[in-house]
């Protein structure tokens, strides 16, 4: 007969392998960890974030909601979305939005790249050279809205920033403000 004691060391032990799995496996098949940007790479980006317009926010994989939900309290009158594919994250987020109350803010657990961006005025993202050639091959074939991207760390092919901040962080990160309306004015190849 199994003790409190050895049950819960049994249900811990299997909690903390299925959520190690699961995002191994989300990180294998996405091709990216749900790793926050660092704390002064968000500030960064939220100083950015101010020098645009008044529209709705898009996080392109916004893992455990550690950009969506400062943004959503600093702008409680813009819309922002949250896209996330990995379950461990996106619920994490999720809960913290009703913990939060946060009425502005919207996690969907759905692939960015079928995001209907229709609605979109600024993507915010921090991902992968080649998750960025498909956003940029996006921006470029939808008839999309957004007219400003804000990107941590990995530049957009094929446009060209209208501002370069370096972060003072570990990594010494570069943060790209892209202007995307008049599209054929921006790019540079
Ligand atoms: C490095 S994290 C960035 C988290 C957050 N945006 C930040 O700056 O702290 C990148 C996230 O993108 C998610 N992701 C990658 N590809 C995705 C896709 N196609 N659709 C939705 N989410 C995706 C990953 O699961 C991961 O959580």
């Amino acid at each position: 007969m199994l003790t409190f004691e050895a049950f819960l060391i049994i249900f811990f032990t299997l909690m903390a392998l299925i959520i190690t799995v699961s995002i191994i496996y989300n990180t294998v098949r996405l091709g990216i960890s749900p790793m926050p940007s660092s704390h002064k790479a968000y500030r960064t980006m939220m100083q950015l974030a101010d020098e645009t317009d008044s529209g709705t926010i898009i996080d392109f994989g916004s893992g455990w909601g550690n950009l969506v939900i400062p943004i959503a309290k600093r702008y409680p009158h813009r819309q922002i979305i949250g896209y996330e594919l990995s379950y461990l994250p996106w619920l994490t987020s999720r809960l913290l939005k009703q913990l939060l109350g946060l009425k502005n803010l919207t996690v969907h657990r759905q692939d960015f790249y079928q995001a209907d961006l229709s609605s979109a005025s600024v993507l915010v993202c921090y991902l992968f050279p080649q998750a960025m050639q498909k956003i940029s091959d996006k921006l470029r074939l939808e008839q999309s809205n957004v007219n400003f991207l804000i990107s941590n760390n990995f530049a957009l092919p094929s446009w060209q920033p209208i501002k370069t901040i370096q972060v003072d962080d570990f990594y010494k990160s570069p943060v790209y403000l892209y202007k995307i309306s008049n599209k054929s004015e921006n790019e540079y190849i």
